[in-house]
């Protein structure tokens, strides 16, 4: 059993119960999910694993990371903040928007803040064309969706998740 199974055996054992032995390589989409759960992106060592417990080549899982825009092969910010400036975003002022929140952040497109909690980027549409500028979220094994912004709106959501991730470092200080 490699690292990647241990790690996660009770559900990954689960994921496979869903499909026939034979067509077991169907189930590399939520294993890939799982590996990405925990720190946003899907290490080497674990493309290699969930690749040897699938049977498939690394190379097969690797283009199924490379083909989906969620899937991430390289470890950047805790949190994605994913902003849609597709031309009907675009109309309703997403390019200004997006540099906003750059500026705020202090980063430029694809880049990630010093404290290694937010990458920014620019995405394709998020099917919410009508409610721009709009932005997703991902990271902590969830994706949020924020609709209708402004910058102020956008950063009292960021703020909220620098607090949480301050929160979290004071409680495991206090644990230690
Ligand atoms: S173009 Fe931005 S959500 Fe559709």
């Amino acid at each position: 059993m490699n690292a990647f199974h241990a790690k996660y055996q009770t559900e990954i054992e689960q994921i496979l119960a869903k499909y026939p032995p034979e067509r077991k390589r169907s189930a590399v989409m939520p294993l890939l999910f799982l590996a990405q759960r925990d720190d946003n992106y899907i290490s080497p060592n674990e493309l290699a694993d969930i690749a040897e417990i699938l049977e498939m080549s690394v190379t097969d899982v690797a283009s199924v990371v490379g083909f989906y825009t969620l899937f991430y092969d390289q470890h950047e910010g805790r949190y994605r903040i994913q902003v849609c400036t597709d031309l009907p975003c675009a109309l309703r002022g997403a390019e200004t928007f997006f540099e906003a929140l750059c500026k705020e952040l202090g980063v430029s497109s694809g880049g990630t803040t010093p404290d290694g909690l937010f990458t920014i980027e620019e995405v394709k549409c998020l099917a919410a064309c009508h409610r721009a500028p709009v932005f997703q979220v991902q990271g902590d094994g969830e994706i949020a969706y924020y609709e209708n912004q402004t910058a102020e709106t956008a950063l009292q959501v960021i703020a909220a998740l620098r607090e949480k991730a301050v929160q979290e470092a004071r409680s495991r200080e206090g644990a230690a």
